[in-house]
């Protein structure tokens, strides 16, 4: 007998095909039971980023053996789950398509409940899955797709405070680490390289910093690393390292004084912010969490980090927001439709920022 909630999650928006399982107890507190991820970035390095044709059909070819896996692995059949959730977006379309339609025949299928997940609402609500954080809270989400500051106030009810106007801080990464000859995906690449890097020895732009809309920018900063390293070529080990190092320092302080600028919007807010969440694939980066935590430190402010693999994409972060979505009688119908762009906060979609959600 069981008296919480089990729901499947699945995810196929970008380049990780992954199948969870993932279960509430009694009292709300979120395991998970399962979390099979597989990354498709051998058959993407060799085009420098994800190829969409090549990512839907990795997901065709894999998605039923992770879901088994998944299943195997939380030791339980479709029938013991309650619901099953999959995003639906924003994403590449072929990819979510897979995932989606995949969600939906299971559902079908077993006659369970179907919950259609925005991947920007379960990226959001991964904190609430591993550190129990209560609404409302500030989520700092950095991704290759996506820099958003957002308040997040309860299921469903999310204020975009600030996004990028240009690249998303994890794109940004990418591209420094391609003009610097290091490999795909650059994020984790040039925080390696910065560890024996100098921060100061190139004095590179913090794009917005002091602006009092917590936005973002990254173009000029990742422009600035070209410039630079094109002024001092041929490029050593060491001046790779210094070029990391000073473009990780620039990112780390953009990164805070926009989380700053975000708090000063919300100093007036009915309730009280409970935490400063992060979440997407750069917050596994080691600098900024650091920096999380100093900021964090100074504003007495409680900070939730998810652990790395839950920062990146993955099916528990999907099944938990299916799941939490589920609870307060949120379903799906078999008629949801993949949707390439879904911002979490559409009431307040900016018509200025084409490209991001
Ligand atoms: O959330 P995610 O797995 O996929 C998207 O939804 O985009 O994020 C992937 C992004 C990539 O741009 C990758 O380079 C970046 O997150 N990333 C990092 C680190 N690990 C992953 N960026 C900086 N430092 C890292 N350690
Ligand atoms: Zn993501």
């Amino acid at each position: 007998m069981r008296a919480g909630l089990r729901v499947l999650g699945i995810e196929s928006t970008c380049d990780e095909t992954a199948a969870a399982v993932v279960e509430a107890d009694s009292m709300g507190r979120g395991k998970i039971l399962a979390n099979a991820v597989l990354s498709q970035i051998a058959e993407h390095a060799a085009y420098g980023g994800v190829v969409p044709e090549i990512a839907a059909r990795a997901h065709i070819e894999s998605l039923d053996r992770l879901i088994r896996r998944a299943l195997n692995e939380a030791d339980c059949s479709i029938d013991d789950l309650d619901a099953i959730a999959a995003a639906a977006g924003p994403g590449l379309i072929g990819g979510v398509m897979v995932g989606l339609t995949t969600g939906k025949a299971i559902a079908l299928a077993a006659n369970k409940p179907f919950i259609a997940v925005n991947h920007l609402e379960a990226h959001a609500l991964t904190p609430r899955l591993t550190d129990g954080i209560d609404f409302p809270y500030l989520l700092l989400l950095v991704s290759g797709g996506h820099s958003q500051l957002v308040a997040v106030n309860g299921i469903g009810d999310y204020r975009r405070l600030g996004s990028t106007v240009d690249d998303a801080l994890g794109e940004a990464f990418d591209k420094a680490a391609k003009l610097l000859g290091l490999p795909y995906p650059g994020g984790p690449r040039v925080e390696q390289a910065a560890i024996g890097g100098d921060p100061i020895r190139f004095d590179f732009p913090r794009p917005m910093a002091g602006r009092k809309n917590p936005d973002f920018s990254f173009s000029g900063l990742k422009t600035a690393v070209r410039l630079e390293a094109e002024r001092i070529a041929p490029l050593t080990n060491t001046d790779v390292a210094d070029l990391c190092a000073s473009f990780q320092a620039a990112a780390v302080d953009v990164i805070v004084d926009r989380c700053r600028a975000a708090l000063r919007l919300l100093a007036d807010a009915p309730q009280p912010l409970n935490a400063l969440v992060a979440a997407g694939g750069v917050a596994a980066n080691g600098a900024i969490r650091r920096a999380l935590a100093r900021f964090c430190a100074e504003t007495g402010l409680k900070l939730a980090l998810p652990p790395p693999g839950l920062c990146a994409d993955n099916g528990a972060m999907i099944a938990w927001a299916g799941l939490e979505r589920f609870r307060v009688g949120l379903v799906d119908g078999m008629d949801f439709v993949a949707r390439p762009r879904w911002p979490l906060d559409s009431q307040n979609e900016d018509s200025r920022w084409h490209g991001k959600a």
